[in-house]
């Protein structure tokens, strides 16, 4: 298959270009960048010169691919604002690209965050979580998934919050900067909460499969690791860095701190039954040792 990759740099994207290609697809990545462009023709894609907001960029992508795979977002935190304005582009973006699809079967692959179901895993089945700040980014999804009615083959796959690679990637990723810098490994609560998570490399299988195979409509938990406790996390970067482990206020994380406080597990039995998904690569608690002091 040709396919149109956004975001086909990051974490993420770099690792499902890789996968895509190993697997002998062919890929169009979307850069606005010359490091971009670069780093995605090095990858073996061919770079495809354009910002999200670029919607006629967007669309003539989509138009000489056989799939999407939708993955760029701007992740600005700066301010609500700046977050805001994220949102919005992604919104616009992702509806070019599904509107490009109506009635051509191709599929649209989008990535969504896992839900916080209290008191147990989530499921794939469990709702799209659509409040707070990035609550718009959901809606955005869903709008993509409703096309499945109209002729596009959409599925969306769920990302636990820490998605790593090497030590390093979402929200866990972040913790080791903050131990840095205050010289505690801490964490909120009691730190019994429970995160789950998923290697890069493992996620862009999940990927690749959503694009080959997934129905029309589908939601995906690329999660490998159900739930991984924040103190045994806090644990393993104080341990790397020689920095005590501690609780500490919720506050210390600005606003991202009810997100680390809350108890988050999520499942991928569907996922794994369904399509055959198996991670294989390292946890992140076993990734966590490649944190270098
Ligand atoms: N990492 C996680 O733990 C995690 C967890 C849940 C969900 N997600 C979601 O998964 C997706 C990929 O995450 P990631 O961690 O791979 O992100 P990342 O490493 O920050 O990469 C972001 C990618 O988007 C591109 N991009 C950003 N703004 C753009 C714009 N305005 N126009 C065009 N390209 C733009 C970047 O291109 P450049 O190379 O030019 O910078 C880069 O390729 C995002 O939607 C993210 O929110 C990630």
């Amino acid at each position: 298959m040709r396919v149109f990759v956004t975001g086909g740099t990051g974490l993420i994207g770099s690792a499902v270009v890789a996968e895509l290609v190993a697997h002998g697809h062919s890929v169009l990545a979307l850069t606005r960048s010359d490091a971009s462009a670069r780093a995605a023709q090095a990858a073996g894609a061919e770079p495809v010169r354009g910002a999200l907001a670029d919607l006629e960029v967007l669309r003539a992508g989509a138009a000489r691919a056989d799939g999407v795979i939708h993955l760029a977002f701007a992740n600005d935190f700066s301010s609500p604002e700046a977050l805001a304005n994220a949102v919005a582009e992604e919104t616009a973006s992702l509806a070019t690209l599904g509107e490009e699809l109506i009635g051509s079967d191709r599929p649209l692959v989008t990535v969504s965050g896992t839900p916080v179901v209290p008191g147990r895993a989530s499921t794939e089945t469990d709702p799209f979580g659509t409040d707070g700040p990035v609550g718009g980014r959901s809606r955005a999804v869903m709008a993509g998934g409703a096309l499945a009615s109209r002729g596009v083959r959409s599925t969306a796959v769920r990302m636990p919050r820490t998605v790593h690679n090497h030590g390093t990637g979402g929200f866990a990723g972040l913790l080791p900067n903050i131990a840095r810098q205050t010289r505690i490994s801490g964490y909120p609560g009691d730190g019994s909460q429970r995160w789950p998570a998923v290697h890069a490399l493992d996620a862009a299988i999940l990927f690749r499969l959503a694009l080959e195979r997934a129905e029309a409509g589908t939601t995906w938990h690329a999660v490998a690791d159900e739930g991984d406790r924040v103190r045994d996390i806090a644990a393993i970067i104080g341990r790397r860095l020689g920095v005590p482990v501690e609780p500490v206020p919720v506050e210390t994380y600005g606003p991202l701190g009810p997100i680390f406080a809350a108890d988050q597990p999520s499942s991928s039995t569907h996922t794994r039954e369904t399509l055959g998904w198996e991670p294989t690569h390292p946890s992140l608690l076993e990734d966590l040792e490649n944190v270098q002091p």
